[in-house]
């Protein structure tokens, strides 16, 4: 007998913990951009940040809090009164808030990080619950460092948060050690020794360090957890967390063995995966799974020629199915404003008429020099002239000397708070010289942690895109630019990193999730 389909919840924390990425910080409206993109999605919890950490935190989920009507928002708090009561202040309005609050149970958290015995951390536990149950019914609670705990002692502080009033008990595998068939077997035990587990929905949240956060998150769901939490593309914490787009497409292709369902509507995936990657200048390697660039693609002869014959000789499932856009229509000089409006559309993004006008205005400068503007170009040109944010720093014009007889040298002019500043910098190539003029002009000199150049497409005429990454504080930040020259894309990038490094600055965190 086929036993019925069970739903999984799909809890997203791309905005909270995937926000813990090395570079990953995001302003305000960027924050909302993807919030509102998870909830077309069909992602049933958006946990939406940690308002504790700072007032952009805060502000931040607040947003999202009053915009996001078809999903619940969540807000974290470690597990004292504070930390409490300001997420409940940042979720009270919205439709559907939830409470998410957190201690470590592992005895090495224990000794080394909290300094408290088993005793005093289930008591803080308990309280944690018992005053967010005052704001809300929506409780959900998390033994940090889950797998590396005793189990009689994790199963004992489930038991009493249960008790206490949590309805939904998270198990995180924080730092990515288990193994997916023993994580499976904890979750099975969970279900076997705590008497009131029935009164609670499990979830779990996996790290992803051995690279084993998504097959354990489905050993999980196969030993009865019901509620998933995972990141868009996997971004999170040092190897991230477990990618959202995996989990759903495993459900999604081996019904067979996995007979569950979520409410995503897979079709958004491709775009969400791009969307992010375009705010965080995190980018999809071109291996990953579901949404890296050669996902769909068949080098090999033999399976060229299987596919010819019958799809699902190598694909098992289509591109299609998460979004990709099916044909590649190539734009050029001569396409108008309409066929840009036409395209942006099914590339997923609806966009007001002013900013069409202004991609539409990028659009015919790049086509201008390049003859086939692609998906990639027009993706680009999208985040440069819409979705990036006001900036205070901006490039007026860059003129670079350079060859093997000259000494490097970039003459720049820039806009600061809408004020004309120029300057000029020498260095050791027309980058290092462009950079150097940068640091004259803005008089900062951040440690560059990386430079890299990517071709966005294939061709001499494709346009560069340079990432620039910038450290500060101990906090890392990305910036991006794009340009059919590589040095103006490389001005751009580093422009845009300092940008992104006002955004962080302003929004310093003096808390953070341990
Ligand atoms: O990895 C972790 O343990 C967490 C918790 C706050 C759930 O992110
Ligand atoms: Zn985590």
């Amino acid at each position: 007998m086929i036993s019925k389909e069970q739903r999984i919840l799909i809890f997203d924390t791309t905005l909270r913990d995937g926000e813990q990425s090395p570079g990953a910080s995001m302003n305000h409206d960027e924050k909302l951009l993807i919030a509102k993109q998870l909830e077309k999605m069909g992602v049933d919890i958006i946990e939406a940040g940690f308002p504790v950490a700072s007032e952009g935190d805060f502000l931040s989920v607040q947003g999202i809090a009053r915009e996001i009507k078809n999903a619940q928002v969540a807000a974290l708090a470690r597990a004292n009164s504070n930390d409490i009561e300001r997420a409940w202040q940042a979720i009270e309005t919205a439709q559907n808030p939830r409470l998410h609050t957190f201690i470590s149970s592992s005895d090495i958290h224990l000794k080394y990080q909290l300094k408290k015995t088993r005793a005093q951390v289930l008591k803080k536990a308990m309280d944690a619950v018992i005053h967010a149950r005052r704001y809300t019914k929506n409780v959900e609670f998390s033994p940090m460092d889950a797998t590396r705990t005793d189990r009689d002692y994790l199963c004992e502080m489930v038991e009493a948060v249960i008790d206490a009033g949590a309805n939904t008990i998270n198990i995180p595998d924080t730092v990515g050690y288990a193994i997916p068939e023993e994580f499976g077997e904890l979750i099975a035990y969970l279900f076997y020794k705590v008497k009131n587990i029935k009164r609670a929905i499990v979830s779990v949240h996996c790290h992803n360090d051995l690279g084993l956060a998504v097959a354990s998150s489905l050993a999980a769901i196969k030993n009865g957890a019901r509620q998933v939490e995972c990141t868009i593309n996997g971004i999170g914490e040092r190897a991230g967390n477990a990618a959202m787009e995996e989990i759903v497409m495993a459900l999604v292709t081996r019904k067979d063995l996995l007979n569950f369902h979520t409410k995503i509507k897979t079709k958004h995936i491709y775009h969400s995966s791009r969307l992010l990657s375009q705010i965080t200048g995190i980018p999809v390697p071109p291996n990953k799974a579901i949404v890296g660039a050669n996902a769909f693609a068949h080098e090999s002869g033999i399976h060229q020629d299987g596919l010819i014959k019958k799809k699902i000789t190598y694909e098992i499932m289509t591109p299609q199915s998460v979004g990709i856009p099916s044909s590649h229509i190539v734009l050029g000089k001569h396409s108008g404003r309409h066929a840009i409006q036409n395209r942006l559309e099914k590339l997923g993004y609806n966009l007001n008429d002013e900013a069409i006008n202004k991609v539409f205005r990028r659009f015919k400068e790049l086509a201008d020099v390049k003859k086939e503007i692609l998906d990639e170009d027009l993706e680009v040109i999208v985040y440069e002239e819409a979705l990036r944010m006001d900036d205070k720093y901006r490039l007026v014009y860059l003129n670079v000397v350079s060859g093997n007889v000259a000494i490097p040298t970039a003459t720049m002019q820039m806009e600061i708070n809408k004020k004309i500043v120029q300057d000029a910098g020498f260095g050791v190539g027309p980058v290092d010289a462009t950079f150097s003029a940068i640091r004259r002009i803005t008089n900062t000199d951040y440690p560059l942690m990386k430079y890299a150049v990517n071709a966005i497409t294939g061709g001499t005429d494709a346009q560069g895109e340079v990432t620039v990454q910038l450290k500060y504080n101990g906090r890392s930040v990305v910036g991006r630019g794009a340009d059919p020259d590589v040095i103006v894309a490389s001005a751009k990038a580093y422009i845009n990193a300092l940008n992104r490094l006002e955004c962080l600055k302003a929004n310093i965190r003096t808390a953070e999730v341990e």
